[in-house]
């Protein structure tokens, strides 16, 4: 993928080194990204047929959490496939004309990237069905009692999509992936390996130990390791002696806020608020937004799902509730009238 592709021109300076970075750790072969096994096996297989018959691949599409390998996947799929990525995202494309041009420039076998494609406005989400379908593209021209439409004939492309929130992806949408596919955190050995590589690519002192360390609090998240890796490489350049053992990175991970269990400030700011403010809970989503100052959609989909994963929260009808476990990692006992504290109460005999 072009870098130009990728870098924001409007980020700042530190939010752009930290995308080149980005760039130059992914990796640009299916061989080489870690870990999703099933998932890399079943995409080998559609790419390698695809490849075999000199036809588009089937449009696919990846959903999971931020930071888990889904723009990469789509550029290891056009890398994969030979052929041309075109990058575009859901709320880029305003309107039906938008994507009009984009599908018109498109040559046989290309593939089209469409990140956040839950954000499409639904009247272009319309005019991507029979595109996807039939390599149809109808357009209107004109307004009212003069409006016509004028029909395209699209060369065959593979489009791929990427979602945080397959919820939000429309049942007609989903239908017309070949297949989709969902990412899942990644396990401490993988993200051992992730370490390991891009310290490697960015020419980085790591030893085993440091690597596992900084794996294991990464909640799951290869972009996460990636960063966390960087601040520690700081830390072990000023304070130590540059190499990252076991001890430079427990103490750089400590001095940037990040716990045993891989969790930031806002995480813990989020369970210290459950259980000091609303007792544990159950309390609501918007509450627990407002209380860390921070948009619902990124409570629900980066600090919730690993509270979760962690076995620190549940999700309830009636709201979000801390377990005893959360209750504990705080340093707290949950007072009997919580709801941890109550299932403690229950089970004692
Ligand atoms: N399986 C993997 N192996 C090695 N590195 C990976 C892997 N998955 C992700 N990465 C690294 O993590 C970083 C983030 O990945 P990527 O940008 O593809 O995530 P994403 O799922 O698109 O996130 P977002 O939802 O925020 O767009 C990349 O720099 C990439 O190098
Ligand atoms: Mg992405």
């Amino acid at each position: 993928m072009a870098r130009e592709e990728i870098l924001n021109p409007e980020a700042t300076e530190e939010e752009q080194t930290s995308v080149e970075h980005e760039v130059q750790l992914r990796p640009t072969t299916l061989d080489e990204f870690v870990g999703q096994l099933e998932l890399k096996e079943r995409l080998g297989i559609i790419l390698e047929a695809a490849r075999g018959r000199s036809q588009a691949a089937d449009h696919l599409l990846f959903a999971g959490p931020p930071g888990l390998g889904k723009t990469t996947l789509a550029a290891i799929v056009a890398a994969e496939l030979g052929s041309h990525l075109h990058v575009t995202s859901g709320p880029a494309i305003e309107r039906a004309g938008d994507l009009a041009s984009i599908l018109t420039k498109l040559e046989a076998g290309d593939v089209l990237f469409i990140d956040e494609i839950h954000r499409l406005p639904r009247t272009v989400e319309e005019v991507l069905y029979p595109a996807m379908e039939d390599l149809q593209l109808d357009v209107m021209l004109g307004k009212g009692p003069a409006a016509r439409s004028i029909r395209f004939d699209l060369e065959p492309f593979t489009l791929v999509g990427a979602t945080t929130r397959t919820g939000l992806i429309t049942g007609p949408l989903r239908d017309r992936f070949g297949f989709a596919f969902r990412l899942e955190y990644y396990d401490e050995n993988d993200l051992e390996r992730i370490v390991l590589r891009s310290a490697q690519v960015m020419g980085i002192d790591v030893d085993p130990s440091g690597a596992k360390e900084i794996a294991c609090r990464s909640r799951g998240t290869p972009r996460l390791a990636n960063r966390l890796l960087r601040r520690v490489r700081d830390y072990a350049q000023v304070r130590g002696s540059g190499m990252i053992d076991y001890e430079a990175a427990q103490d750089g991970l400590a001095l940037f806020g990040v716990d045993a269990l891989g969790l930031d400030k806002i995480d813990v700011l989020y369970l210290s608020n459950l259980c000091r403010n609303f007792n544990g809970g159950p309390a609501g989503l918007s509450t627990m937004a407002i209380s860390v100052g921070e948009p619902t959609e990124t409570v629900e989909d980066v600090i919730e799902p690993y509270l979760i994963q962690q076995g620190l929260l549940m999700r309830t009808p009636r709201g979000r509730v801390a377990t005893a476990a959360a209750w504990q990692h705080l340093g707290l006992s949950a007072p009997t009238d919580s709801p941890a504290g109550a299932m403690l109460f229950e089970k004692a005999p």
